[in-house]
Parts: C-alpha cells; structure tokens; sequence
C-alpha cells in the first residue's frame, strides 16, 4: 500500500501535474522501478553499446544513445530515421523488456491515453554539460500514440515549448523517477534538455538516464 501511495525515494508522495492540454508531470511514479530499469540498461548497453551519433548537418550528438524495442532511433549524415537493425552491431536491439512495456502502457493509460504500446524505447545518456536542443519527436508515424519520458540520476532542466518553434517555452525541474507524458495536442510541442549540472546520483552516478517510449510504426 505504501508502495503505491509514496515513491520510493524521499518519501514524497506521488502527484500528478498537468502541464497542457495532453502533457502531464507525473512526479516519482518510476521511483520503485528505477533500480530494475538501470540494470537493464547496462545489460542492453552490452548489447548495444551507447553512442554520439551524427547529425544530418554534420554535428556529433553530445548526448550518448542506444535503443531497445522491434526498432530503434538513429541518425547520421543521410537524416533521421527508425531503423531495425542497430547500425552499430549490423544486429537487431535488444528487445524490450517487459517490465518497460507493461510500465508505459501503465503511465500512458494514466495521463489519459489507453492502450498505448510502445514499439521503441531510446535510451539517452547525459554526461555533465551535455544537452539536448529544441525539437519535435516527429520521425514516428503515428503521431496519436503520446510519448512517455522517464528521467534517472542527475536532474535536468526540461524545456517544455509550444507547437511553434519560437513559442515560449516552461522550465520544468525533472528528478530521478519523474515521468513526463505528452500526446494529444501536445505531442508536437518542441522540447529541449539544458545543460546537464555537475553532480553525483546514487543511482547513476555522473549521469543522467533518459528512456522515451514511443510507438514509432503505428
Ligand atoms: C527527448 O527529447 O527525446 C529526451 C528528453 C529528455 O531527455 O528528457
Ligand atoms: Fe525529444
């Protein structure tokens, strides 16, 4: 009972922020399956070992990255594109594990969006000082499906912006075992990480772990 009333760490309780229309804060709901999620991590990682991909314009990614699910997010000098096969290995991602799946729907069905089923989950890693630019998650087909984020370790600074490029943007504080949610009319909101602080997590240690579930092929 406990368990499902307080997160895990800090003993503060759950809450549930709504953000916008279709984006939501969900405050420590992966606190108790933040140790589980990390090892699995590491044990994917063997698999298919992080990487600073390439942009389409050249640059290198600060942020390290690497998949799980039927396909997984890549980039390079050609674009962006969901990819089977992790370019990486020549082999496909590790599968997602159940535990994810089942966790995502969970959070999903949460905010308001039942029988989400995620076919990806990307797996960011942030060193201290890497950030993630203003964007939109638009290479995946379906863009009904929400995106559900699940921020582990070090803390950030989201920017939560609106559907235009130059709209301003809401600062949001993201912990270890915070879970954002957007879909609906929010899912094409651009978004961006700040420079990751200086830090130490018990966790994670020098890093912050990011895992975005989407349903990237309808
Ligand atoms: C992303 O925008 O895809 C990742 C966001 C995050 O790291 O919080
Ligand atoms: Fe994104």
């Amino acid at each position: 009972m406990t368990d499902d009333l307080f997160a895990a760490v800090g003993g503060l309780p759950k809450q549930k922020e709504a953000l916008a229309d279709g984006a939501f804060l969900l405050h420590g709901y992966a606190c108790n399956q933040a140790n589980d999620f990390l090892e699995a991590v590491h044990r994917m990682a063997l698999q298919s070992p992080f990487r600073q991909m390439e942009t389409p314009g050249g640059y290198r990614m600060s942020v390290a990255m690497t998949n799980c699910g039927a396909v997984g997010w890549t980039s390079d000098r050609h674009g962006y594109r969901y990819s089977a096969i992790d370019p990486l290995t020549g082999h496909p991602w590790p599968t997602m594990p159940a535990d994810f799946q089942d966790f995502a729907r969970e959070i999903a069905a949460e905010a308001g969006f039942p029988g989400f089923s995620p076919d990806v989950c990307l797996i960011n890693r942030y060193a201290p000082g890497t950030k993630l630019s203003l964007h939109q998650d638009k290479d995946e087909v379906d863009l009904l499906a929400p995106i559900v984020s699940v921020s582990l370790g070090l803390p950030a600074i989201f920017v939560l912006g609106g559907l235009k490029r130059q709209d301003p943007g809401r600062r949001l504080g993201l912990r270890h075992g915070d879970v954002l949610v957007w879909g609906g009319p929010s899912r094409l909101r651009h978004h961006a990480v700040l420079p990751i602080k200086e830090g130490h997590h018990p966790a994670t240690g020098n890093c912050r772990i990011n895992l975005t579930f989407r349903q990237a092929r309808g």
